[in-house]
């Protein structure tokens, strides 16, 4: 069997925890099963990893390795890319297609985000775990496939099933083996470990003499909470290696690339500050009009572009269905609109007028025509700065809780994933 050692070096992983160094054990001795393994830990504990220890070190290492991120694709899409489908089984479905489950046949898939699969997929899974027979999308023909399944959440399944979001069978199923990987502010001494290895490959990779931290600087890592994990400790590496002249690295200035530092300590905790940050609803109304902007913007260029070619009917067709969007977002900033109109009775301020909408429809379509024409393009960069921000501070008011985050914010949980992952959050 490979050894522990070899196998962390094999595949970069840094760090000497017990923790960690069981967790890589583990893979190691449920590589040469079929036994389906999740894998659990906080987000950037380096999860990513451990299906690829496990299919290499299988008698499936020859065969396909197929990573899917169930968070990322949308829900109506999903079964078909899992599954596939047959020709016509939608609208669309202009040809059969192979799903993943075809294609790795003799392989490994591992489910990044498991917990974001939608109920029916969730039936379609723990069939194919049952038995190994799957169903493509519009047929009723079971197929046969040989894939070891390989999943891994951030999220506490338990919550999950408790709110029927997730089948508690299947969970049982896909957790036959749990492998944990610790959060990183309980795998203290690998802090230091991992920081100078990441300085020193970025003083590599942008030819650079290497950052060292002061002792102070130094306490500090450690007792930060990290609660984007290696991630975010490889982000501060990286940024402080690239912005910072001076190479030593004082506590102030180590102190400046940790976001939100006085609620991020385990000492101090103030939720108090987190909810003044956000401030309230008005900042989501923002946000439904900066929507509204970008579609407006979308649908200036659509014209233009569309006209050059000449095909008025396509033109007409597209311009509709974006008008029919800006209005349907109207109505969203109406409502939230009028429930804070509600709830601050007494506030007079007159930034609220801007949203009121005139009895008028196609007068109002010709202002928002004119309107788009003032719209610079960088406007839309400091609008998406502005929602970068948005989501970021209900984040962090919700300690990375991304259901909370997404109540707050007004948009879906599946939204909140994958602008996440557009921002590189
Ligand atoms: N022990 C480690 N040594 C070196 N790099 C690591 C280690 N653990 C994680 N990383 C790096 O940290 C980053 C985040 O890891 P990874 O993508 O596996 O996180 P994750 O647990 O899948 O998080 P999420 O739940 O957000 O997807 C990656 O760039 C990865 O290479
Ligand atoms: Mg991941």
């Amino acid at each position: 069997m490979e050894s522990i050692q070899a196998t962390k070096q094999r595949f970069g992983i840094i760090g000497n925890d017990p923790k960690l160094n069981r967790a890589v054990e583990k893979a190691i001795q449920v590589a040469p099963t079929d036994i389906s393994v999740l894998v659990t830990g906080e987000s950037g504990v380096g999860k990513e990893s451990i299906p690829k220890i496990i299919h290499s070190l299988s008698h499936r290492k020859h065969g396909k390795y197929i990573a899917v991120n169930c968070g990322a694709i949308p829900e109506g899409t999903i079964d078909s890319e899992l599954f596939g489908h047959e020709k016509g089984s939608f609208t669309g479905a202009t040809a059969a297609r192979s799903g993943y489950f075809e294609v790795a046949d003799g392989g490994t898939i591992f489910l990044d985000e498991v917990g974001e699969l939608p109920l029916p997929t969730q039936v379609r899974l723990l069939r194919v775990l049952e038995n190994g027979e799957f169903l493509k999308v519009g047929s009723s023909a079971a197929q046969k496939t040989d894939v070891r399944i390989v999943a891994a959440t951030n999220v506490k399944m338990a919550d999950a099933i408790q709110k029927g979001k997730f089948r508690e069978d299947l969970y049982y199923r896909l957790s036959t083996v749990e492998i944990n990987l610790p959060p990183l502010r309980e795998r203290r001494d690998d802090i230091h470990l991992l920081f100078r290895k990441f300085a020193a490959d970025f003083a590599q990779k942008y030819k650079m003499p290497t950052i060292r931290l002061t002792d102070q600087a130094t306490d500090l890592l450690l007792k930060y909470r990290w609660s984007g994990n290696i991630r975010q400790l490889r982000n501060v590496a990286e940024q402080i290696s690239v912005l910072e002249q001076n190479r030593e690295i004082s506590y102030d200035t180590l102190k400046h690339y940790l976001p939100d530092m006085g609620s991020n300590l385990p000492a101090v905790v103030n939720s108090k500050k987190a909810e003044s940050d956000f401030s309230s609803e008005r900042e989501i109304l923002y946000k439904v009009l900066f929507d509204m902007k970008r579609d407006v913007n979308d649908l200036k260029k659509l014209t233009l572009e569309l006209m050059k070619t000449g095909n008025a009917a396509k033109v007409k067709e597209e311009q509709s269905s974006l008008i029919n969007k800006i209005y349907s977002e109207e109505s969203d900033a109406e409502e939230e609109l009028a429930s804070i109109i509600e709830e601050e009775n007494n506030d007079d301020d007159a930034d609220v007028e801007v949203f009121s909408i005139p009895e008028n429809a196609s007068d109002s379509r010709k202002d928002k025509y004119e309107y788009a024409e003032d719209i610079e393009e960088e406007e839309n960069l400091s609008l998406q700065q502005k929602e970068l921000e948005l989501i970021k501070k209900s984040l962090e008011k919700y300690n990375g809780k991304r259901k909370d985050a997404a109540d707050e914010l007004g948009i879906s949980e599946r939204t909140l994933y994958r602008k996440i992952k557009q921002y590189d959050l």
